[in-house]
């Protein structure tokens, strides 16, 4: 089986997560992709999406879903993404494709986080995927000192604007030991806009295509 293959697995399993009538919050990456098009074979099934990058929302919107703004709704039952990597915790590294700050917004809002990843996504410990921190422009040399202060090698993703206008630093180098406080306290400095950890809200659910086939993990 190609990772591909596997991707289109956990996508199709995910359609069976999403809640009858309701809107759907959708996230960002190539196994969110074969997600948006399978659920196009069963849109009648969704009221709305709201959509965590221009990158989904074009994707959607091609597909025929009517995209809302968050700020027009009060409720996402179920909000379904990937993840650069995943923990046993259910704590996961987000943000290669640079969409971070939308996606840890939607996943606040959401009731419950169904992860679609593919199994060389599983880690035992995170940190070996640079770390996305998304940050104000003129912040960026302090944050960069900072980062380094902490053990980390950060990286100026080049040429590369976030939705929000910002610039994205990948921290490699970091031992991702207790990632609820080192988000906790990447979110205290002055200039962060948001850390690609997602360990305070972390996954409820994740879908894992492998091999064997795909397996569910529950961490609610
Ligand atoms: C987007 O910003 C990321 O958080 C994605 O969820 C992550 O990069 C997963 O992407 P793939 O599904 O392409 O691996």
């Amino acid at each position: 089986m190609t990772q591909d293959e596997r991707k289109r697995a956990v996508a199709q399993e995910a359609l069976r997560h999403v809640v009858d009538g309701a809107v759907l919050g959708v996230g960002t990456g190539s196994t969110v992709d074969f997600f948006i098009d399978a659920l196009a074979t069963q849109r009648q099934r969704v009221r709305a999406v709201v959509s965590s990058s221009t990158r989904s929302t074009e994707r959607l919107r091609a597909q025929g879903f009517q995209v809302l703004d968050l700020n027009e709704v009060e409720r996402i039952p179920v909000y379904i993404d990937g993840a650069d990597e995943i923990d046993p915790a259910g704590a996961m590294i987000k943000g290669g494709g640079g969409a971070l700050t939308r996606e840890k917004i939607l996943a606040e809002v959401a009731e419950r986080f169904v992860c679609i990843v593919d199994a060389s996504k599983l880690v035992p410990v995170l940190g070996a995927f640079p770390l996305p921190v998304e940050v104000v422009p003129m912040a960026r040399e302090l944050v960069r000192r900072r980062l380094q202060g902490l053990g980390g090698q950060p990286r100026l993703r080049e040429g590369l604007l976030t939705d929000n206008g910002n610039q994205i630093l990948d921290v490699s180098g970091l031992r991702i030991d207790r990632p609820t406080e080192l988000e906790s306290l990447l979110n205290q400095i002055p200039g962060v806009v948001t850390v690609g950890l997602f360990a305070r809200r972390g996954a409820d659910l994740a879908l894992v295509g492998s091999d064997q086939g795909v397996q569910q993990r529950d961490f609610g």
